[in-house]
């Protein structure tokens, strides 16, 4: 049998990790024949560890077959060592009137140092994908501390919003989902971010002949989309979970099958118009497991272009308030 993969987790006692942490221990992210060790990490702090002790008695009484061994730890060091996968979703929240420099700097400070012990004592093979907000600068700055590992190992999610944009399309035309092909994410995890309905297919046919209506595809389609998550905040009580959870393995199981096409926020280099220092959100297909090309060539209409100006000009803006500490 495998070998077991080191997986850690942060923020693992939080809300999105209650709802991640039983499906990658199922192997709804790694395949139904890959163990996996749990190496989940919380902030030091007496409630949060003693939920996360909670959730590691819950683990184990789901007697996972996958489940090799948890650890559990306030220690970085501890947490991603030998880690193959980092799943970075702990991130300080926007306290009330807290501004949205102060946030950026104060998960800065966090990704920096998670970055710094990642690259320190993670295996050599290590992935790293960051969920916490504002994910894609948190991205930026802990690969921005690596020195071993490449910065295409760092890769920030955008996958629930490509999960969105699909489901919106295929309602919208009356088909299965399943139907619903290439629809990319472009830019910032943020309501600036450009879902690219122009390249999508509806059971192989161009999105914007099946659906004939331009106009909801540039306002009312892009709109939820971007705004999908203070609609589940306003409905629910609290943010999106099971589906964050969810789009995450989405994003590590495409990242680990090779052929796979979907949305990672990446380096962008300059491609399709974002400054080349931003981690933005764009087409890729996995080559091999862990490893993706960026797919190029997609034409941008003005429409298009308007819009990656916008969530580029948030990128870069978010990389300024961060630029003393990269
Ligand atoms: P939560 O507040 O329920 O859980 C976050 C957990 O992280 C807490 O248990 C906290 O103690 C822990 N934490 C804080 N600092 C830490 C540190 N330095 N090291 C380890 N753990 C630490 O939040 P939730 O709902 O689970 O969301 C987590 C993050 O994911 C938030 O930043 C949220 O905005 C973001 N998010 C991102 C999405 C995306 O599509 N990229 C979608 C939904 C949420």
């Amino acid at each position: 049998s495998k070998a077991p993969i080191r997986v850690a987790v942060t923020g693992a006692a939080g809300q999105i990790g209650y709802a991640l942490l039983f499906r990658i221990a199922s192997g709804a992210m790694f395949g139904p024949d890959q163990p996996v060790i749990l190496q989940l990490i919380e902030a030091p702090f007496e409630k949060p560890l003693a939920a996360l002790a909670g959730v590691a008695m819950e683990l184990d009484d789901c007697a996972f077959p996958l489940l090799k061994g948890i650890v559990q730890t306030s220690d970085p060091a501890v947490g991603f060592k030998d880690a193959n996968w980092c799943l970075l979703v702990g991130a300080k929240p926007r306290g009330p009137g807290m501004e949205r420099a102060d946030l950026l700097k104060d998960n800065g400070k966090i990704f920096i140092e998670q970055g710094k012990i990642i690259d320190a004592v993670a295996a050599d093979d290590a992935r790293i994908a960051v969920v916490g907000n504002p994910a894609n600068t948190n991205c930026m700055i802990a690969a921005s501390q690596a020195k071993r590992l490449p910065a295409e190992r760092f890769t920030a999610m955008v996958r629930l919003d490509q999960n969105r944009a699909q489901t919106q399309l295929a309602q919208k035309a009356g088909v299965d989902l399943t139907e619903v092909k290439d629809i990319f994410i472009y830019g910032n995890h943020s309501p600036t971010m450009f879902p690219s309905f122009a390249h999508a297919t509806i059971a192989g046919k161009p999105a914007k002949e099946v659906i004939n209506d331009n106009a909801w595809l540039e306002g009312p389609f892009c709109e939820t989309v971007g705004k999908r998550g203070a609609a589940i905040i306003a409905a629910r009580g609290s943010s999106s979970a099971a589906s964050a959870a969810n789009a995450l393995v989405d994003h590590v199981r495409s990242l680990v099958t090779p052929g796979a096409i979907h949305s990672i926020a990446v380096k962008s280099n300059g491609l399709y118009g974002f400054d080349a220092n931003v981690w933005a959100g764009m087409p890729v297909r996995t080559t091999t497991a862990g490893s993706y090309e960026v797919i190029t060539g997609y034409e941008m209409d003005d429409f298009a272009k308007s819009k990656i100006a916008a969530t580029n000009k948030e990128l870069t803006d978010e990389r300024s308030f961060v630029a003393d500490m990269l």
